[in-house]
């Protein structure tokens, strides 16, 4: 038998401290989102405007090439960096958290990680200095949790492929330059390894942008479906082989997933401060409300479960950094960190009371924008299937 499990310093530091270079990329998304977000985010949100200008400065600011190489115009830094300035750009305006998130982890990042020297050399400097915002198209009207199972399909042709079908609920559809396309390319294929990968650029002929949905929560942030009719993509634009795209899109996920976990954890300390404060203002029976264990501890569950969920998020972002198997522990991180956040936010309006329910109350917002995190890049039960599949391997 081996001795006890010491985990090394690095790890230590992972989940204990914040070293100087992740303090520092906190700091500069803490005065990004203060700056920015703080003072629109109502505002984009009861508008449904997306946020351009957000997007714009995080460009400047780096946030669009986080995990892409210093080579390509990125910043070469890592998912746990991308964890902490995402819970800090959440904290304030979760539309252009998930913008920002489905860029980088999406789009950015498989194309590093699976792109040829040309493909990377095309697209990265583009997508790293904001040139193009990203988008990725998996889910399609009839196949949801069940991706493997789309319609979309890629014929071979003279030099590329003609791509048929409609890929629903896509992050970014409005504004996106460059779109991260999965399609099946054998039909009589086995399932999920039949489906292939394809970079297409926005103005593709054939390619169309279609009904925009009114959404509950993250209404600054466009989500529309994208038609696809016969268009064409050369061979230069496929990413990895034609038969490896569900695997590509499956291995983003799990990136994707400690980027939704970080947005809920964005929205989680928000319904937490927000509340610490009223529950301290607000007087009833002669006493601010926070005097009543009732409420304090509500808040004291909101705090411990925020910790909690940072801990999952963040070592599943530092596996990821080693180049770790990690499905299951992203998947454990999204799982938590989400349900925290809805728990958060039930409590959050609760305290605030008929306030709460109102729009002159941030608690509001929050509470819509909360949902969403059970809901995409893997609903909450499609997360336990990941996970209890995992426990039986
Ligand atoms: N990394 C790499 N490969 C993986 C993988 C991973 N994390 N998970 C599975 N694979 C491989 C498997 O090993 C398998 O390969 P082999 O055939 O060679 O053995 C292949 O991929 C297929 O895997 P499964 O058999 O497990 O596939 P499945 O059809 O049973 O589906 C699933 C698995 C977990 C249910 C998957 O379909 C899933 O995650 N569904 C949810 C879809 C989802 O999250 N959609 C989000 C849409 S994107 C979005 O919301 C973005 C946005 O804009 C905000």
């Amino acid at each position: 038998m081996g001795g006890p499990c010491v985990p090394s310093l690095p790890v230590m530091e992972a989940l204990f401290s914040l070293s100087e270079e992740h303090q520092m990329i906190r700091d500069s998304a803490r005065e990004y989102a203060e700056r920015i977000l703080k003072p629109n985010a109502a505002r984009w949100d009861r508008e449904e405007t997306f946020p351009e200008e957000a997007v714009r400065e995080a460009a400047a600011s780096g946030f669009l090439g986080l995990t892409t190489d210093e080579e390509y115009g990125g910043a070469g830094l890592g998912n746990l960096h991308a964890a902490i300035l995402l819970e800090e750009v959440n904290r304030w305006c979760a539309s252009t958290g998930v913008t920002i998130s489905v860029h980088n982890s999406l789009v950015c990042s498989p194309i590093q990680k699976w792109g040829t020297e040309d493909q990377k050399a095309r697209w990265l400097p583009r997508l790293a200095s904001g040139e193009l915002l990203g988008a990725y198209c998996l889910t399609e009207p009839q196949s949801g949790s069940d991706a493997a199972a789309m319609k979309t399909v890629a014929k071979r042709t003279d030099g590329g492929w003609v791509l048929n079908g409609t890929k629903a609920w896509i992050t970014s559809g409005t504004h996106a330059g460059l779109f991260v396309v999965y399609a099946i390319t054998d039909p009589g294929g086995r399932k999920g390894r039949n489906v292939g990968c394809f970079l297409i650029p926005a103005g593709a002929p054939g390619l169309e942008i279609g009904k925009k949905e009114e959404k509950l929560g993250i209404r600054a942030s466009s989500t529309t479906e994208i038609l696809l009719q016969e268009v064409f993509v050369p061979d230069e634009d496929v990413l990895g082989d034609p038969g490896q795209g569900f695997k590509i899109a499956l291995d983003t996920l799990d990136g994707g997933r400690i980027g939704i976990a970080s947005q809920a954890l964005g929205i989680h300390r928000a319904c937490l401060e927000d509340s610490l404060k009223y529950a301290q203002e607000r007087e009833q029976f002669g006493q601010p409300i926070f005097r009543f264990q009732a409420i304090a501890w509500k808040l004291a569950d909101m705090a411990t479960e925020l910790e909690a969920a940072r801990l999952l998020v963040h070592r599943a972002a530092w596996l990821r950094d080693q180049r770790a198997r990690c499905t299951k522990e992203c998947s454990m991180a999204k799982l938590f960190a989400s349900q925290a956040c809805n728990r958060a936010a039930q409590d959050a309006v609760q305290i605030h009371g008929g306030a709460g329910y109102t729009t002159e109350f941030e608690v509001e917002r929050y509470y819509r924008d909360a949902r969403i995190t059970e809901i995409y890049e893997g609903a909450t039960d499609i997360q336990r299937l990941v996970i209890s599949r995992h426990l039986a391997q």
